[in-house]
């Protein structure tokens, strides 16, 4: 049965109070399509006066330490987040792996932290172009996906497969070679949890557009998007929303 469709913004290292107004038509284009889960994570700074721009909408984060306080010049830990309003987090996102050295097991700490503190949570993971071409992807992102999952309540639990190399790119990754990567995602979290691992949603990300969302939510096993470029402007975005509800029109949602 298919889950739920839930389409995720991730506003990186963008968003200032000008572009609030992008947030509050954002939020009012999904409070019209209520068969799609979406969200924002926007950048620390802007995400009180995300909430207030968009009551009720789901406002989010784009990390968050693994420890509750203490020492941690820069961090900003799952209460802060909680207390600024925010009701998601994304960990280990390429990224923060590659700038900020995460490893799968600080992943794992920090997706743990959060869905103690009540946080959804979604875990990226994804490979490099050399390791693709090396024919490695599935066995890569396989040892990522065992390695960064949460022990801990999976309720709140997503999972973003993100090609690094689809990244930002224009390049997307083929119909085939997701089916076949969220496939064997979905196995790994089954693995991990039994039957509940069919209930986490995998979303795709990297160089989703209007223009090929719903050839990307046709695919079996996607259970929505992260979206980067394409989540700034609710002219962009909100045609992504339009294909994720299209995709789950008559499908019966249990997530
Ligand atoms: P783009 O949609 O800009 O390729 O970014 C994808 C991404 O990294 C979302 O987390």
């Amino acid at each position: 049965m298919p889950l739920k469709k839930f389409v995720v913004g991730n506003w990186k290292m963008h968003g200032v109070a000008a572009d609030l107004e992008q947030v509050t038509a954002i939020a009012e284009a999904a409070a019209e399509r209520p068969g799609v889960d979406a969200g924002l994570c926007v950048p620390a700074t802007l995400i009180e006066r995300a909430v207030r721009a968009a009551p009720g909408f789901t406002i989010g984060a784009q990390d968050v330490h693994h420890l509750e306080k203490g020492a941690h010049t820069g961090d900003v830990c799952a209460a802060m987040l909680h207390d600024a309003g925010a009701s998601l987090v994304i960990v280990g996102h390429s990224e923060r792996r590659d700038s900020h050295r995460e490893r799968d097991e600080d992943v794992r700490a920090k997706a743990e932290a959060a869905l103690r503190s009540g946080l959804a949570t979604i875990v990226c993971v994804g490979e490099s172009l050399a390791v693709r071409d090396a024919g490695e992807a599935v066995a890569t992102v396989s040892a990522q996906v065992d390695a960064s999952l949460p022990r801990s309540d999976i309720a709140k639990l997503s999972v973003a497969y993100e090609p690094i190399w689809a990244i930002g790119t224009g390049k997307v990754a083929s119909p085939d070679d997701i089916e076949e990567m969220h496939a064997a995602i979905r196995e790994r979290l089954v693995a991990a949890y039994g039957e509940a691992g069919r209930h986490v949603r995998i979303l795709y990300g990297g160089s989703v557009k209007g223009s090929n969302a719903a050839e990307i939510f046709a695919v079996p096993d996607v259970d929505g998007a992260l979206v980067g470029g394409a989540s700034l402007k609710a002219a962009d975005f909100v045609p992504i929303l339009d294909a994720a509800a299209a995709a789950v029109e008559g499908a019966p949602a249990i997530a």
